[in-house]
């Protein structure tokens, strides 16, 4: 278990352990993947459930959305906070109505372009939705592979942003014998998010029940909770 790359352990944590039958989970549509990355962004996942499929069967397409009055979208975002992302999420669909007939991209490049995406989301609906190899690098996976590397650097500078981006692409799991990337990449994007939001937290990470506890330096120096490192504010 411990020799295995950190990808698989992650996966065979995520098959245990990770959230699962979640409703965007169960379907590959990039509009209700897209609708659910944008909404979990700022948002609990208890909290999303609710808003999320009050809003799909008000707007059950993208054209639907894109349609709709402003008021209208903002009227279902109301208690979501963050209005800027329902103004964005507005603004999105009709750019994929209006500049992709109705067709979200397929890759994570062409759906970074889109208004509100930016290179992790657009990564997690890539690889959720069509399986590409594409690394994530949201806040809680910064936090997971600081620590796995007890990187030491400002994350807030480019530099260490340059580099953490090119750790997450190196650690993305190859094709696993016998079975499609495309899951593979769906459940290892999933678990290192969940591994970010329930067991490498913030504050007392548990890392007893890590699957990347054997390899963390974060853990050997005694410390974890220490990273990310942020100098500046
Ligand atoms: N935060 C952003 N995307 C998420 C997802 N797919 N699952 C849980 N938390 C998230």
């Amino acid at each position: 278990w411990n020799a295995l790359p950190f990808a698989e352990r992650v996966i065979a944590w995520q098959r245990s352990h990770g959230r699962a039958g979640l409703p965007w989970q169960l379907t590959r549509d990039p509009y209700r993947v897209w609708l659910s990355e944008i909404m979990l962004q700022q948002t609990q996942v208890t909290t999303v459930l609710g808003y999320y499929e009050r809003f799909l069967q008000r707007f059950p397409t993208v054209a639907a959305l894109a349609a709709a009055p402003s008021e209208d979208v903002l009227a279902l975002w109301s208690g979501l906070g963050y209005y800027a992302r329902a103004r964005n999420l507005h603004r999105c669909a009709q750019a994929v109505v209006d500049e992709h007939g109705g067709e979200f991209p397929r890759s994570a490049e062409g759906l970074a372009e889109l208004p509100g995406i930016g290179r992790s989301t657009a990564a997690a609906i890539a690889a959720f939705c069509f399986g590409e190899r594409v690394a994530i690098l949201d806040g809680n996976v910064k936090r997971v592979l600081t620590r796995a590397l007890a990187y030491e650097s400002d994350i807030a500078s480019s530099a260490s942003e340059k580099a953490l981006w090119a750790v997450a692409t190196d650690l993305l799991p190859d094709a696993p014998a016998g079975e499609p990337l495309h899951a593979a990449m769906a459940t290892y994007t999933q678990g290192l998010m969940d591994l970010g939001a329930t067991v490498c937290t913030i504050r007392r990470p548990a890392c007893d029940a890590c699957p990347a506890h054997a390899t963390c330096q974060g853990r050997a120096s005694g410390a974890p909770e220490r990273f990310p490192v942020k100098t500046r504010k």
